[in-house]
């Protein structure tokens, strides 16, 4: 094994351009923790937000800084007190802001050994590094925050986006009807992945659709508005931080509440990610593949919206 591996870094906060690769050294497992060496890496909106500097009260002025937090690829090394195997072909995200000077859009990657799964073996490694942040938000929203039921009305706000695609597969698979609020080039393509019924968001309101028993909001504008089309059982779930001063509002409410939250990488979560992928429920939606070198490409591609799916770093 090298001594050295490239790594995507950033020398100060700024647009994509800032992003380069640099050759800097193999991390070192510590007590459970475990090197991956990266195949694919997907781009979410943190990595964006955090390299703009639009939490750097948080990550600080400490450079170089490393960006990605998604992972798929195979052990090649283990810390002291880890069961796993190397060679083993794991997936899972950095907990956190992504803040050291490495992250997962590198060669290789150190994570802690109970933060990280088996990866599904139906498809590629590399696409596999597009889901683990998205699918698991996607199924700790509608499985544990909204406790969605086969047969329910689900609503889903941004659904052609890394957590809307993943969203909208993880709920059919559950059962539910679900509706996707997507732009006007997204229609065909959210009832192609399986929506019951797709709407372009610049022109249904709330006036204009509901009701719904579940809500996920990948959005956090007007959620007020969204909230009245809920049945006193109904359920919203939001993850854009845009939406946090009204979700400690509705923290008032004792029905329709909305509730948030941060997804934390876990092992039997990931586990049950991969279920959903090998059992043909869940693919990783990608828009486009960028090489390492290439990684400015990906942050804009997100940064300008319309996505279909995932920004994807393909590594290996
Ligand atoms: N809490 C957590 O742990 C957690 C984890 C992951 C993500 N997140 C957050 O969850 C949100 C979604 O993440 P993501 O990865 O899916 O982001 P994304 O890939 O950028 O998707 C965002 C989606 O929202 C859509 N959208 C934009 N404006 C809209 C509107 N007015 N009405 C309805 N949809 C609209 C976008 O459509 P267009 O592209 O057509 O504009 C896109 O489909 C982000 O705010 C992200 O930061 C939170």
């Amino acid at each position: 094994m090298t001594d050295t591996m490239r790594a995507a870094q950033y020398d100060r906060y700024g647009k994509p351009e800032v992003l380069h690769v640099s050759e800097v050294a193999v991390p070192v497992p510590g007590p459970g923790e475990v090197v991956v060496r990266v195949h694919g890496s997907g781009v979410n909106r943190v990595d964006a937000a955090v390299r703009r500097g639009a939490v750097r009260i948080a990550t600080g002025r400490r450079f170089p800084k490393g960006t990605g937090m998604d992972f798929a690829g195979e052990i090649t090394a283990i810390g002291d007190g880890v069961k796993l195997a190397v060679d083993a072909k794991v997936w899972g995200f950095l907990p956190g802001l992504p803040k050291g000077p490495t992250g997962a859009a590198a060669e290789f990657v150190v994570a802690k050994a109970d933060q990280l799964s088996a990866a599904p073996t139906t498809i590629d490694l590399v696409d596999a590094g597009a889901l683990p942040m998205a699918g698991v938000t996607a199924l700790l929203a509608l499985r544990e925050y909204s406790e969605l039921k086969a047969g329910e009305k689900l609503l889903i706000r941004g659904a052609n986006g890394g957590v809307g695609t993943a969203a909208l597969q993880l709920g059919k698979a559950m059962g539910a009807r679900v509706t996707a609020l997507v732009g006007p080039n997204n229609l065909d393509f959210a009832r192609e992945l399986g929506a019951d019924a797709a709407l372009d968001y610049h022109t249904h309101g709330p006036d204009q659709v509901g009701p719904f028993d579940v809500i996920l909001d990948l959005n956090g504008a007007n959620m007020a508005g969204y909230r009245a089309l809920l049945p006193e059982h109904g359920r919203m779930v939001c993850t854009a931080t845009k939406g946090v001063a009204y979700i400690l509002f509705s923290m008032i409410y004792r029905e329709r509440r909305v509730r948030s939250f941060t997804a934390s990488p876990k092992a039997e979560v990931l586990a049950d990610l991969a279920g959903f992928v090998d059992r043909g429920e869940l693919r990783p939606i990608i828009d486009s593949v960028h090489p390492l070198a290439e990684i400015a490409e990906a942050h804009r591609e997100l940064e300008a919206g319309g996505s279909r799916g995932k920004q994807l770093v393909r590594v290996l």
